[in-house]
């Protein structure tokens, strides 16, 4: 069986596998054997306490950081150990959106999107400028946007063209992190819709850290949770929200969560739940 980057993916398999991941900073335990495996064509929700490890684990799936102990397989080939050759094809089928620094401020909105075509140096100026405009259609932003800076465009536009940027190579995969942090809930509604429609049209599989919990609610195939250092929980919504664990009550089962559960298409049965205790009148507000 070849074991080229390009055709290495068995039927039922998962797109991502995560076995057994250690990773410890000096004496401060991260990860203690967690497991997580991505189906394909899902949309995968990865939920967590703040400092739980959800940036730490996307960065391992991505081969920016090696664990200390533990597997990651990514379209059945194993990141660590494979050699450079075959990461770098690997890296070509997935796009990231990440929360910081989604765009370089020094190049325009055109040349954002064309960087990683530009990078693999195989594609001349006309098909470039043909994928980057396609591109910018695909993700509702007008053409004559494409010249302007960064530093112009709203932080809904910018998330727009960051997504652009990471659908650019056409990607099987896609990774976004925290997608609606810092846009207000009507641009965050529509930045939602746009990546539910790009992910059924081109058969995404998209894994997706965020505390949003619409965005949880209104996109999410299944949810993991990490917590106490381990994969708390992954299913779908309804299964996890009745995980017996603090993190879940406080995440899923306060007001917010309440109501966006609530609003969910397919609403979420949380009776005979135990609902965290509502705050106290001295506890200061947000
Ligand atoms: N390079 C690093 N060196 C030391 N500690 C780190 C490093 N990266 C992350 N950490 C620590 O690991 C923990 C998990 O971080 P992170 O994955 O960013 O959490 P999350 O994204 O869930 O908030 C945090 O306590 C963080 O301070
Ligand atoms: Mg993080």
């Amino acid at each position: 069986m070849s074991t080229d980057a390009s055709t290495v993916q068995h039927a039922g398999a998962p797109i991502i596998d995560v076995r057994g991941l250690w990773t410890q900073f000096g004496d401060h335990i991260v990860h203690r054997g967690v497991d997580l495996q991505v189906r394909t064509g899902e949309v995968l929700s990865l939920v967590g306490g703040s400092g739980s490890g959800k940036t730490t684990l996307m960065r391992q799936i991505l081969g920016l950081e090696t664990p200390l102990r533990g597997e990651v397989s990514v379209f059945g080939i194993p990141l660590h150990g494979s050699p450079a050759a075959t990461l770098k094809k690997i890296r070509k089928r997935w796009g990231v959106l990440f929360q910081e620094g989604a765009l370089y401020s020094a190049l325009s909105v055109f040349d954002n999107i064309a960087l990683p075509l530009r990078e693999l140096r195989a594609f001349d100026e006309d098909f470039i400028r043909d994928m980057v405009l396609l591109k910018l259609d695909m993700v509702d932003i007008e053409r004559r946007h494409a010249r302007k800076m960064p530093s112009d465009l709203s932080g809904g536009m910018i998330k727009r063209v960051a997504l652009a940027r990471a659908l650019v190579l056409e990607p099987e995969l896609v990774f976004l992190d925290e997608p609606t942090a810092g846009l207000d809930p009507d641009r965050s509604e529509s930045f939602v819709t746009l990546i539910a429609s790009l992910q059924r049209q081109l058969q995404l599989t998209v894994v997706m850290v965020t505390h949003d919990l619409d965005t949880i609610v209104s996109l999410s195939d299944r949810i993991a949770v990490l917590a106490d250092q381990k994969m708390l929980a992954l299913g779908p919504l309804a299964e996890v929200v009745r995980v017996d664990h603090a993190f879940v009550r406080n995440f899923f089962l306060g007001e917010r969560g309440v109501r966006a559960l609530a609003a969910a298409a397919t609403p979420i049965d949380i009776t005979g739940l135990q609902r965290p205790a509502p705050p106290s009148p001295h506890t200061s507000i947000e």
